[in-house]
């Protein structure tokens, strides 16, 4: 279960969200059988890494370069992400393919970086609502999930996590209902064992897109769908824990 903070909080209000995670997830019971990774802002990563330090919740990181240390201005690469306590990266996120131009190329290219730098990936797919009504929809994640398969030799199930967002569901109140996401994830996991991914059946898949306590379980309780990546429900710590609570043990 992962919580994709995006660019929201300050160190204030992130301290007081750690320390609701962390309290949270001492309960194991209360918790869920679910791994928890949170993924705040890049200035804030430190801090939750060592706010949640013993407390088995990961920190990850929203963004990784696609470049090794050097004279990169503004970027981050995987050994720095790794030093500011980060086990996990996301790359792909809708809203930079959209809003920032990452190509399916750079999205491959960061992953890439990831893994070899010892980061475990958490790569994002998925269309848009135009894309949907012309129903160009496994078409688009195909290229997408195509676009990763030179991953595959580098990428062990527990490394690599696909996130099926589709757009229209992101920050809109609009929930994929949980045969549309089944369909799309069943085609996700279909389309990486023909991108070469050995382990497709054991890959992790999750849904986000305007997960909330109230829809969480019945989406996770369809059989390709194998968690969450929570957005603006994770900016509070009783939600989120909430929607941990409603995924399944991994098998
Ligand atoms: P919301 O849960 O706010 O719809 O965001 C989903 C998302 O984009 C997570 O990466």
């Amino acid at each position: 279960m992962v919580g994709n903070w995006k660019m929201n909080g300050d160190r204030g209000s992130i301290a007081v969200l750690l320390s609701g995670i962390r309290a949270a997830s001492r309960d194991r019971a209360a918790a869920g059988a679910a791994t928890l990774v949170v993924c705040p802002p890049y200035p804030y990563l430190a801090q939750a890494a060592q706010a949640l330090e013993g407390s088995g919740v990961q920190v990850g990181a929203q963004d990784v370069s696609s470049y090794e240390a050097g004279a990169f201005t503004g970027e981050v690469c995987a050994s720095m992400l790794i030093d500011a306590g980060c086990a996990w990266t996301l790359v792909g996120h809708s809203e930079r393919r959209m809003l920032l131009g990452e190509s399916d190329a750079l999205v491959a290219a960061k992953g890439r970086r990831a893994l070899a730098g010892g980061l475990g990936l958490i790569a994002c797919v998925g269309e848009t609502l135009e894309e949907r009504e012309q129903g160009r929809t496994e078409a688009v994640l195909a290229r997408q999930v195509d676009a990763l398969g030179e991953l595959a030799a580098s990428a062990r199930a527990d490394r690599f996590v696909l996130a099926y967002e589709p757009v229209w569901a992101i920050g809109t109140g609009r929930t994929a209902n949980p045969e549309q996401a089944q369909a799309a994830h069943a085609f996700i996991r279909a389309r990486c064992a023909r991108a070469g991914f050995a382990d497709a059946d054991s890959i992790r898949l999750l849904y986000g897109g305007s997960v909330k306590p109230s829809n969480a379980a019945s989406l996770f309780a369809m059989p390709d769908i194998d968690g969450g990546l929570i957005g603006g429900a994770s900016l509070v710590s009783e939600d989120f824990m909430a929607i941990a609570r409603c995924a399944a043990p991994a098998a």
